[in-house]
């Protein structure tokens, strides 16, 4: 069985419903503090916390477990800031609690949630996997903290891993079975389709004075579907032996700006809404683009459903779906 740590979370769910077409066993492992129990939809669940040693223990001794997704984490930028612990607590500590129980079980093989946060503010674009990592706030340097410590349990131990740096996730499912919905929700794709939808007054355009073609930042917008499938080829890529342990970006390779998205939800949506621009958000870099050669020559992966505009009509239509 597969042992997916935040299966009920957003990237996590399309990554549990991926495991199942490719015919692997998911077991889910949740907190259920930012996870929704409605995502769970049948698979095996576990409700457990990685801060707690016992609750990781339960979950190993009750299944017979292979490998290991690892999602679960705390993912805001803003509240990083501000209460750091709760970071290291989590993305590290109850990062250390699963990799122990790893070793005591025995269970080789981990793939890791990693984040272009990493990398900080990049000097080159698009971004190499070895470009100097320097985060720039708790949440990326909780992240990289992580990696290291993979590292060194793949020399000492024999872990064999992927810390997949994922760029801007975003999107839903096709099926509409799960989508994006955070509490409190900070990403700019759902927020400007709340506009859209007249349940935000306004669409906001943090900085329009960036070195970028239009004067706003540009990201690698990512399908959570694409995400989920790089799961599911570097898993078994990582189980044959057929990569080594290592990071690999997961991104399109192209940037999209600010503006760029707004005029493709107002296009896809059909519907009008107030843009308001306002000063630069801090802390945040202009460009963040992955160079995405390594994920196609080692993993023969690609996004496929990334184009803008199926990345807004799924969010659309799940946002829509409801209430
Ligand atoms: N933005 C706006 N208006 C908004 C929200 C965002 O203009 O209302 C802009 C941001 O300034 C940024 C871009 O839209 O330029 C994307 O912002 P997001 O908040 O959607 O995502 P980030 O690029 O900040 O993503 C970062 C890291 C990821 C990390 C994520 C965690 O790059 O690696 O935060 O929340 F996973």
């Amino acid at each position: 069985m597969i042992l997916v740590t935040g299966g009920a979370g957003y990237i996590g769910s399309h990554t549990v419903k991926a495991l199942k077409a490719a015919r692997f066993q998911p077991i889910i492992f949740d907190n259920f503090s930012t996870g929704h129990r409605s995502f769970v939809k049948g698979t095996p669940a576990f409700e457990g916390d990685l801060c707690k040693p016992d609750d990781l223990a339960g979950v190993f001794s009750k299944y017979a477990i292979d490998g290991v997704l690892h999602f679960a984490g705390r993912a805001l930028v803003g509240e990083s800031t501000e209460k750091p612990e709760l970071y290291y607590e989590t993305n590290v500590l109850g990062g250390l609690n699963l990799l122990n129980a790893m070793k005591q079980y025995g269970v080789k093989y981990l793939i890791f949630s990693s984040t272009c946060a990493t990398y900080g503010i990049p000097d080159t674009v698009p971004i190499r996997e070895n470009h100097l990592q320097n985060p720039i706030n708790p949440y990326g340097d909780s992240k990289l903290a992580f990696e290291r410590a993979l590292r060194w349990f793949h020399e000492a131990h024999g872990l064999e891993y992927l810390s997949l740096r994922y760029f801007n996730a975003a999107g839903a499912d096709a099926e509409g079975e799960f989508g994006e919905d955070h509490t409190p929700e900070t990403h700019l794709i759902p927020l400007v389709l709340h506009a859209a939808a007249g349940r935000r007054e306004e669409a906001r355009i943090f900085g329009t004075d960036y070195p970028t073609p239009d004067g706003t930042c540009l990201r690698d917008y990512i399908h959570v579907s694409d995400l989920a499938g790089a799961h599911v080829v570097g898993l078994q890529a990582l189980m044959n032996g057929t990569v080594q342990s290592q990071a690999i970006n997961l991104g399109t390779g192209r940037g999209c700006s600010v503006r760029e998205i707004i005029e493709t939800v107002r296009r896809v949506t059909g519907r009008d809404f107030q843009v308001r621009e306002t000063p630069r958000r801090p802390g945040d870099p202009p460009v963040l683009v992955a160079a995405v050669d390594r994920a196609s020559e080692l993993l023969g992966w690609t996004a496929t459903e990334s184009d803008p505009e199926n990345l807004v009509r799924t969010a659309w239509n799940w946002m829509l779906s409801k209430p």
